[in-house]
């Protein structure tokens, strides 16, 4: 039997390919985006008290209730903006698939749907999948991946359902500032444009910055969907569990993608977050953690002749290796994998054409030890 691929372009995603690389050689694995240290043992705790408390069967599709009970207050304290727990908060297995869900709820055949690239690679399928269109914003090295909006504005047509954004962003550490979100709320005036916002890294945010979200905008939360994610914030990536924010209109639709996608997710994990979130010290001590290990790893790798501008928030750090050689960054990241034995991803693979800036990325929610062999191993190059 043969099937008629609807993902005829796609193959296994860098990530896999990377860290397969990693394990069969031995190397460093600073390429795919999750911690090598555990969680919380307190976590695990509850997660074990709430199974043995029989806490086993199927969860409401939306969620439980404490859980986005607990989710609206951490949202109301931290941003200001209120979200009912009833009916404007889903939780879902994982913000990639809060981001399927969205675009299953909003996009009709040739849909638009502004892309910024580099881009976190689930995106563009979940457009396509849906049978909508990406459009590209491409955001280059050359005024330091910034968003010129001009150019946003000039992509919109009367087919853009939707423009995706990422804070802080992977592969490339901005964050949106408050100018970025005042002149989308501009561009987006008088359309009727949904937002999505990718906000998976909300608490790895460096040097201060505080996490500005779209919908802090007043004008903006009427049309955002944003994504949100356990796994990053409390190094539990393998629970795949997250949640995505909405009005009450928007949210209704999302629920119904949501309950024919997983319908709804594991019950005695939903039950340790929301207890383990009932203590803000949980999610606010992660914002210090990581500016710790940033700190620690472009302070390892001062002496090498790399060049970067420290992130602004997410696990990744990107180095520029033009002063070194003028290889792909996709070669020199699947050799220097092999004879340094450190795995990165390049930043061409984020780009639709594969754009080669000479970037690569590596991932620094890695144990101090691991961060510091690779950091002695990339000095010598
Ligand atoms: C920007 C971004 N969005 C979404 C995800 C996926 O999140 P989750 O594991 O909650 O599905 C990741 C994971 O790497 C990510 O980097």
């Amino acid at each position: 039997m043969q099937i008629t691929s609807k993902q005829p372009n796609i193959g296994t995603t860098i990530f896999t390919v990377m860290s397969q690389l990693a394990a069969e050689t031995g190397a460093l694995n600073l390429s795919q985006g999750f911690p090598n240290y555990n969680c919380s043992p307190k976590l695990i705790e509850l997660v074990n008290h709430h199974m043995k408390n029989g806490m086993n069967q199927y969860a409401p599709m939306a969620g439980i209730m404490p859980l986005r009970e607990a989710i609206a207050q951490k949202t109301f304290d931290l941003y200001g903006i209120s979200y009912s727990p009833n009916d404007e908060i889903t939780i879902v297995s994982g913000c990639t698939e809060a981001l399927y869900a969205v675009m299953t709820a909003i996009i009709h055949k040739d849909d638009e749907v502004i892309v910024f690239e580099p881009a976190y690679d689930s995106y563009v399928p979940c457009v396509e999948l849906n049978g909508g269109k990406a459009v590209y914003v491409t955001l280059t090295p050359n005024n330091d991946f910034a968003i010129d909006w001009q150019v946003v504005k000039s992509k919109i047509t009367e087919r853009t359902k939707a423009i995706m954004l990422t804070t802080p962003h992977n592969p490339t550490g901005k964050c949106l500032t408050q100018s970025d979100i005042n002149s989308l709320a501009e561009v987006l005036k008088d359309t009727n444009i949904f937002v999505v916002s990718d906000e998976v890294y909300e608490h790895i945010i460096f040097d201060g910055r505080k996490h500005l979200s779209p919908a802090m905008h007043p004008e903006l939360k009427e049309r955002t969907f944003v994504c949100g994610s356990f796994g990053k914030t409390f190094h539990t990536t393998g629970w795949k569990l997250g949640y995505c924010l909405a009005p009450k209109e928007l949210s209704a639709e999302f629920r119904k993608a949501h309950q024919w996608i997983t319908f709804s997710c594991p019950t005695p994990f939903q039950y340790a977050f929301a207890d383990f979130l009932k203590e803000p010290d949980n999610y606010l001590s992660v914002t210090q953690f990581y500016q710790e290990k940033r700190d620690k790893f472009i302070n390892w790798i001062k002496d090498s002749r790399f060049e970067w501008i420290p992130a602004e928030g997410s696990f990744f750090q990107m180095v520029s290796y033009k002063n070194i050689t003028d290889e792909s960054d996709y070669d020199l990241a699947v050799r220097w994998t092999k004879e340094i034995g450190v795995a990165s991803i390049p930043i061409s693979v984020f780009y639709a054409n594969k754009i080669d800036n000479k970037i690569l990325r590596f991932c620094f929610a890695k144990d101090d030890e691991m961060l510091e062999r690779a950091a002695e191993r990339l000095c010598r190059l």
